[in-house]
């Protein structure tokens, strides 16, 4: 519902219970999810979170960009954790993340970028929309001179782009032997994950559809340019998989109960002071994928609102209200003011103009430190905290279902 980094991995892994398919279907190894299965904790990219159930299939959509790299080491680190990936589909349509797209994402960065995770999810997006130089899962179906001669091929047209750019070219033949070792492994996997899923819809099956990053980083809906390349509002699921519009049936949104985002980019709720310092420090606020700090601030109730719209969202899951235990005041944003003093509840579509949006606050009285594992229902809660949720309903419109305190799973209050 935010800038990404809401802890979706938590409730992905949860929803993953009472589901059979659990997909993934933007983005890349751009995003980190960190789940906490039994004892052990596991920072994840790109597998779908749901991995840590042997007898559900877990799907890497088309949408994805798989850099095949990454996939076969979260394949290895899960299967020696004692789980079995063998119930993985990988899409025959998705998009590989080649070793010059990262090269180039770096280069890009360098001249005025957007603080990427430069694993070149961009120039990956890219290619899938410029066609001739893209490489797809399908390719690693072919037979393996095909496949060689089409890495090289694409490889001398990045060698050159890069080489004009100041980089330093890379070893083509070397990437085409990597690509014709990871193609062996993948393969299996790989199959058409549009007919997978429909036909399981249509078997009555359960498929769990999983976004990652965050509807602000949508490449159409968020603050472009600061965005990342994908779609991944809830219409990005049904391109990214190929499953209709019509068969889902229920989007459930993940909010954190204040607002952080890495990278550049506008931010009016943004504290800049101690306060964001001590949410950063008491949150773990550090991004999984590449341990920048996260920058922190009050809940955006504009941008929680747009997100809804843009979603569709029919219930919603605040997360990691602990972090603001024992706070005396905490604020909300309920509008913001342009620079003329009118007052506006809509996300304007450009940055230039969110740039100059002060945001509107309601102060309330903070909640006491308790001990929420004793909280089984809402009523369980202190009075100022119970306040603080209904009011957050009231001005969504939408109810929120589970409210989260920690990263088990144990540590959610299903408070309807
Ligand atoms: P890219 O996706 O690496 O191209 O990065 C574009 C922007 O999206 C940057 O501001 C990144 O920090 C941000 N971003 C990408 N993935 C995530 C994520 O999973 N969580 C939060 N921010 C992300």
């Amino acid at each position: 519902m935010q800038w990404g980094d809401e802890a979706k991995g938590k409730i992905v892994d949860m929803l993953a219970q009472e589901h059979d398919y659990i997909v993934r279907f933007n983005g890349g190894d751009n995003a980190g999810h960190t789940i906490r299965h039994g004892e052990k904790t596991f920072k994840l990219h790109l597998v779908p979170s749901g991995v840590f159930y042997p007898e559900k299939t877990k799907v890497i959509a088309n949408g994805v960009v798989v850099n095949p790299k990454t996939l076969l080491k979260e394949l290895q680190e899960i299967e020696a954790a004692g789980y079995s990936m063998k119930n993985l589909a990988v899409s025959e349509s998705a998009h590989l993340i080649m070793p010059w797209h990262i090269v180039l994402d770096g280069i890009e960065e360098r001249s005025g970028g957007i603080g990427t995770t430069k694993k070149g999810i961009g120039p990956a997006y890219s290619d899938k929309a410029a066609r001739v130089t893209a490489v797809r899962t399908a390719d690693l179906l072919l037979d393996e001179k095909e496949l060689r001669a089409k890495i090289e091929r694409i490889g001398e047209v990045k060698n050159l782009i890069i080489g004009a750019l100041g980089g330093e070219r890379l070893d083509v033949a070397k990437i085409a032997d990597e690509t014709v070792a990871a193609a062996k492994a993948i393969r299996p996997y790989i199959t058409d994950t549009r007919f997978l899923l429909n036909g399981a819809l249509a078997k009555g099956k359960k498929v769990l559809l999983e976004g990652a990053q965050g509807g602000l980083l949508d490449v159409d809906h968020g603050t472009y340019p600061y965005v990342t390349s994908s779609n991944m509002t809830a219409g990005g699921a049904c391109t990214g998989t190929g499953i209709p519009p019509s068969a889902i049936n229920k989007v459930v949104g993940v909010a954190k109960a204040y607002t952080t985002r890495v990278g550049a980019g506008p931010f009016p709720t943004e504290l800049t002071d101690a306060l964001g310092e001590k949410i950063r420090q008491k949150g773990g606020e550090f991004g999984t994928t590449t341990g920048r700090p996260r920058r922190c601030g009050w809940l955006d109730l504009v941008v929680v609102r747009y997100s809804a719209m843009l979603n569709g969202t029919n219930e919603l899951a605040l997360i990691k209200l602990d972090v603001l235990d024992g706070m005396e005041e905490l604020k909300v944003c309920v509008a913001y003011e342009a620079g003329n003093g009118k007052r506006t509840t809509d996300f304007p579509a450009d940055i230039n103009a969110l740039a100059k949006m002060k945001p509107v606050y309601k102060a309330f009285r903070g909640w006491p430190v308790f001990d929420w594992k004793k909280a089984k229902a809402k009523k369980d809660l202190p009075k100022e905290l119970q306040e603080y949720l209904s009011f957050v309903e009231k001005e969504l419109k939408i109810p929120i279902r589970y409210v989260s305190y920690g990263p088990a799973r144990e540590e959610t209050i299903i408070v309807r």
